[in-house]
């Protein structure tokens, strides 16, 4: 894992992000098909160095009035494209800062172009700062980094860091879907996504238990079960 430090223009410390930025050198189609496909995709000017004033995105405009939705670290893109397949009224924004994810997605994009998706290849809090209150109607947050060691709890997604700018750019009635095989990310998240303002979704206890009725499973939940672990399905709505 490597940590990065933005800076803003004074040179002032702006945000740490401590997950994987790159993984092993990417091929040259991989790179080329990057070069030349992501700006088709691109949600637009989101990051500090192209958007020092943080002005807000028209997400009316880029998706031509549609309802929006949101992955946050899609990883290699599999649920976000099966997704916005299967729903194609729905806009679609997907974030992930590591390299190689998003070009595991490009690479799909490039075979099987899909007119609905939006990317940004960087923080998600980069895209908070640049949406709308009340703009996004669901969100997948699908196997986020566990960070297992206590003393890197705080750097989880389930801190209100995150939880309080996600909640504000939220419609009310909207719902956020978490997936898991980490209990004790269950534990913080039953703790954390609350006190931001979400309410828990659960009638009783086989709720969790089962996925929801579109899911599309994800490489990280396969692998979860490869290595017998269980998903934990959580749903909260504003
Ligand atoms: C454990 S992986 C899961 C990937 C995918 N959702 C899946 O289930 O296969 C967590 C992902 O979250 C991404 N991530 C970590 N911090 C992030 C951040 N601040 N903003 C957006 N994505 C982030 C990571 O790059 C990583 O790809």
């Amino acid at each position: 894992m490597c940590s990065e430090i933005s800076r803003n223009k004074n040179g002032s410390e702006w945000r740490n992000f401590y997950g994987r930025l790159k993984g092993k050198s990417l091929s040259t189609k991989q790179k080329n098909t990057l070069i030349t496909e992501f700006e088709k995709y691109s949600l637009g000017k989101i990051s500090y160095e192209e958007n020092p004033k943080r002005k807000k995105i028209k997400l009316s405009e880029i998706f031509d009035g549609k309802s929006v939705w949101l992955e946050i670290g899609f990883g290699g893109g599999e649920h976000l494209i099966h997704q916005a397949r299967l729903n194609p009224e729905i806009g679609f924004i997907g974030c992930e800062p590591y390299q190689n994810g998003v070009a595991k997605l490009m690479g799909k994009l490039r075979t099987n172009p899909c007119q609905n998706i939006k990317l940004y290849d960087g923080d998600i809090r980069s895209v908070f700062d640049v949406l709308a209150k009340n703009s996004i109607s669901k969100v997948f947050l699908l196997y986020p980094d566990p960070w297992p060691k206590k003393r890197h709890h705080r750097r989880r997604f389930v801190t209100q860091e995150f939880l309080i700018p996600l909640y504000e750019t939220m419609k009310p009635g909207s719902i956020l879907r978490i997936a898991t095989d980490i209990e004790d990310y269950v534990r913080q998240a039953l703790q954390e996504v609350p006190k931001a303002g979400f309410k828990w979704l659960a009638d009783d206890a086989s709720d969790w238990r089962t996925p929801w009725q579109d899911w599309a499973p994800t490489r990280y939940e396969i692998k979860a079960l490869r290595e017998e672990r269980t998903p934990h399905y959580l749903t909260f709505i504003v």
